[in-house]
């Protein structure tokens, strides 16, 4: 059982209650801050950036996983444009179904695989992703599901392959949100689980531009 979350079963259940009633849009992903998604996207690319490419240590662009993926916000604009293929992960169906319309026929037919599965449960298939990109979902895992998740996507890495946690950080402490069933956490406790996961932060950013009233944004890249 994790130090933050006093019951898990309780904690899993009310998160897949939340999420099932909201708007499989770009709005409801970003809970009302759609408006932020272009800023998000255009950081997330350049950070992604620097670690693609050909030649020694570079991280191929062949498969990618996006994990929490919702309607595949971060698919559309990010992974597919960059790889060749795609598989999406996340605990809600619907988001999924809509997912398979809102990224259209033609892209669409590079995603291979739509996983309906909580990320404390996934396993990633041995050695086949480029980069496993997990955004805005780590507060919805427990202390150990998340270091336990991190561990299995380090077995689901191609060789030069990179893992990107890109999440809210709290200034301090863990601070929990009753309503959609999370937890923010501060980034020395982030950085500590990752260290238990045995696997290490490469590079590390702030994503600027956003509203000053939400959490600050970190981008962790992991090998
Ligand atoms: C804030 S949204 C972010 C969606 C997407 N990452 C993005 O940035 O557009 C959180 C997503 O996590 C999913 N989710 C919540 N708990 C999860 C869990 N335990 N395992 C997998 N997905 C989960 C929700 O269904 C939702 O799609």
């Amino acid at each position: 059982m994790s130090d933050i979350v006093e019951n898990e079963t309780i904690f899993y259940a009310k998160a897949e209650e939340y999420w099932k009633d909201v708007a499989p849009t770009v709005d409801g992903m970003l809970g009302g801050y759609g408006s932020i998604s272009n800023i998000d996207l255009n950081g997330s690319k350049t950070f992604l950036q620097k670690f693609l490419g050909e030649g020694e240590g570079k991280t191929g662009m062949g498969c990618a996983l996006d994990c929490g993926a919702g309607i595949g916000r971060i698919t559309k604009r990010l992974l597919l444009p960059l790889f060749r293929s795609v598989d999406l992960v996340d605990v809600t169906q619907e988001f999924l179904d809509k997912a398979k319309v809102y990224l259209g026929d033609q892209d669409g037919k590079r995603v291979e695989n739509y996983f309906c599965c909580g990320l404390q449960d996934f396993v990633p298939q041995d050695g086949r992703y480029d980069v496993i990109w997990i955004q805005w979902v780590i507060g919805h895992l427990t202390d150990d599901h998340l270091v336990e998740f991190l561990r299995r996507c380090r077995g689901g890495l191609r060789p030069n392959g990179l893992i990107v946690v890109k999440d809210n950080v709290a200034y301090e402490g863990v601070v929990p949100d009753e309503v959609d069933s999370s937890v923010c956490r501060d980034l020395a406790l982030l950085r500590s689980l990752v260290g238990r996961s045995g696997l290490h932060i490469v590079h590390e950013e702030q994503q600027m531009n956003f509203p000053k009233e939400i959490y600050q944004v970190h981008m962790l890249a992991l090998r």
